[in-house]
């Protein structure tokens, strides 16, 4: 089976884990302290703060915002569900844009309809690595005086034009084992706020300054050295992986291009996509369910995945929260409907690659 994501762990990663492991020190040390300095250079941001995942970066920076009690928070409908429970986590509400069905991220246009006299925030997300519009959702947040919070979970190194995603306000990274930068579990915080970036710092550790000096009510949000040995080398092949990734995506737009019905992902002008995800959609026109075309990739021996079945809020758990605000969201319901994703990391040679195209194309040619 060709799968839909794959780690790429080197010597170099096995050499820092096994000196973490023999320096005895284990909890958050100065290997982290390592990956915050050169992700900060890496991403263009001036301060990287490490935490324990990227769910509780999000949740750290709503927290660090110090937003009024009872702000409401809209991000997109369509998304994983973190984006959502750590709104609700940091003891906020939740509202909901809507996406643009071409590149699946939150639009400025539902911001604005949505939005309310309670609105304190944005967070829009960089769905599969491609940039949300920060061009026109950064300057209508300005012009409100609402706080930007960036879920980059997917999306290390995306730009907008030339800004780094993560640095129109707090932008907040997973390091979670499928991801573009992978250490089984993790999260980076940057910001260019030096203030923003002293209180993450604080929360994640019990809000503590010093020793036994609180500052504030904390968490305990820190990376282990362990985990930052395992993300560390990879940083610095990350720039090559994306090369590869993206190329991975511009064979699969050749080869998949024709086929009645199945729209390809396209990238926005002046955006740059990082491809975590190679997603497309299969429209009722294609004569294909989406059902039937994964079980034709499943026999094919290529992995895939539907990122995300539905809505984020359409869960009674959610449809039934007093902090979860939903509205007409056409968009996302229908691209939760229609989204396949394929395999596009780097590890896929040109054969896989191949059979990729193969396997999608026999889906919709066969009887
Ligand atoms: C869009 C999005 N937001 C947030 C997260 C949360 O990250 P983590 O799994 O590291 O907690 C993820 C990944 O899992 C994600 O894909």
């Amino acid at each position: 089976m060709i799968p839909i994501s794959a780690v790429s762990i080197g010597t170099d990663e096995e050499q820092l884990v096994l000196q973490v492991l023999r320096s005895g020190r284990l909890a958050q040390g100065p290997v982290v302290e390592r990956l915050e300095q050169e992700f900060r250079v890496w991403s263009g941001t001036h301060h990287v703060v490490a935490v324990t995942n990227g769910t509780v970066a999000l949740v750290a920076a709503l927290e660090a915002l110090r937003l009024p009690a009872g702000s409401e928070v809209v991000t997109s409908p369509f998304t994983f569900v973190a984006t959502l429970n750590a709104i609700l986590e940091a003891g906020l509400v939740a509202r909901f844009g809507d996406i643009d069905p071409r590149d699946f991220t939150l639009t400025a246009e539902s911001v604005d309809a949505v939005a309310g006299g309670r609105t304190s925030a944005i967070l829009p997300v960089h769905l599969y690595g491609h940039p949300a519009d920060m061009s026109r959702l950064e300057p209508l947040a300005r012009t409100r005086g609402w706080a930007i919070v960036e879920d980059a979970a997917q999306a290390h190194g995306a730009r907008v034009a030339d800004r780094p995603v993560g640095s129109s306000g707090v932008g907040c990274f997973s390091l979670y084992a499928t991801k573009n930068l992978a250490a089984g579990e993790g999260g980076l915080i940057s910001t260019d706020d030096l203030d923003l970036a002293d209180r993450l710092r604080l929360l994640r550790n019990q809000g503590m300054r010093a020793r036994y000096r609180y500052e504030l009510a904390g968490h305990n949000y820190r990376m282990t050295e362990l985990q930052a040995a395992v993300v560390l080398p990879q940083l610095a092949r990350l720039e090559a992986a994306t090369k590869r990734r993206a190329e991975n995506a511009r064979r699969l737009t050749e080869g998949l291009s024709g086929i009645p019905g199945v729209e390809l992902p396209t990238v926005a002008p002046g955006r740059t996509h990082v491809w975590h995800q190679y997603t497309i959609r299969i429209t009722s026109e294609s004569g294909r369910s989406r059902g039937e075309v994964a079980e034709f990739l499943t026999r094919s021996g290529v992995g895939h995945g539907v990122y995300y079945p539905r809505p984020v809020y359409d869960y009674p758990c959610y449809r039934e929260h007093p902090r979860v605000v939903i509205g007409d969201h056409p968009a996302a319901e229908r691209a939760s409907r229609e989204v396949l994703s394929i395999p596009v990391h780097p590890l896929l040679s040109d054969a896989d690659l191949d059979a990729v195209v193969r396997a999608v194309r026999g889906a919709f040619d066969a009887g």
